[in-house]
């Protein structure tokens, strides 16, 4: 018998594509009617396909029954997505957190998986915001896409992005482009943005805050782990470490103690 034609995106049914937006939704995820049908379809058909199953029947079974599948297919369907002061509780913690610190030296924040920059353009807010402590703040941020980090650098968003900050640091942190807002010299210049592969195997960079959120997501258990081991030793006894609202230390847990659980924050013992 002639093997069936490969499944694409065109072959999903109403009801299979109304109920994979339904699941994932539910968890959180993004809202598929946001976004190009079409697209969307085309990449689920492309996880199918890798996973080897014949169609989107088994899928959804798979779907309904494996947490972990629906965030996997979750982060490859939101591959950039990101913005300013993403859970933005988890900002108000983290700088509670910062501003009951003081440091002596020099201290170094890392956004490891930067996407389009809003994560380490926020820490540069939220550097600006500390009172002042008798330290300076180096913030780095990296990225496995070059593509990202040259939009990164270019420090352009579309209003969407900017949905969590305020309008008085909108009206004194951007400048206005257009139907865009281009965030002031001022914060471009004190971030700085370099490729990095979390899963190469080069020595991580040191660093006192690690924020590395909703990019875990896109790793299998194994590599979950040895990323986590490596924040590790990247870390000072006392540094910080922030994961995503979805995403766990798994079996590394050993190496850090929670300071807040609930935003997935950090400290390393
Ligand atoms: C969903 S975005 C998260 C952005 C930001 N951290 C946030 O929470 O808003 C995930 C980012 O991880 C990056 N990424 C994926 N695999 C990576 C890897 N192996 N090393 C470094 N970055 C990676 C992707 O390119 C993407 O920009």
């Amino acid at each position: 018998m002639p093997k069936p034609p490969p499944f694409v995106g065109s072959d999903f049914t109403v009801e299979e594509f109304t109920e994979i937006g339904a699941i994932l939704s539910a968890a959180g995820g993004m809202i598929v009617e946001h976004y190009n049908a079409a697209c969307i379809k085309r990449r689920i058909a492309l996880r199918i396909r890798e996973l080897q199953l014949p169609g989107a029947v088994p899928y959804l079974a798979l779907l309904r029954a494996d947490a972990d599948e629906v965030q996997r297919l979750s982060a490859l369907l939101s591959l950039h997505v990101s913005m300013f002061y993403r859970d933005p509780t988890t900002f108000a913690a983290l700088r509670s957190l910062l501003a009951e610190r003081s440091q002596a030296r020099p201290q170094r924040w890392w956004s490891a998986g930067c996407a389009g920059g809003e994560e380490p353009y926020t820490l540069a807010f939220l550097a600006d915001r500390r009172p002042v402590l008798g330290s300076q703040v180096e913030i780095v941020a990296s990225d496995v896409s070059l593509e990202i980090l040259d939009k990164a650098r270019s420090g352009v968003f579309n209003a969407t992005h900017l949905s969590k900050v305020s309008a008085v640091e909108q009206a004194r942190h951007f400048s206005v482009v257009g139907r865009d807002y281009q965030i002031n010299a001022r914060f471009r210049t004190k971030v700085q943005f370099f490729q990095h592969d979390l899963l190469d195997a080069a020595p991580y960079p040191a660093a006192d805050l690690i924020l590395c959120r909703y990019v875990l997501i896109y790793f299998n258990a194994a590599e979950q782990e040895e990323v986590l081991t490596r924040f590790a030793a990247a870390l000072p006894a006392g540094g910080l470490l922030v994961l995503g609202r979805t995403e766990t230390l798994r079996d590394r847990a050993g190496f850090f103690a929670p300071l807040n659980a609930q935003e997935r924050i950090y400290q390393r013992i």
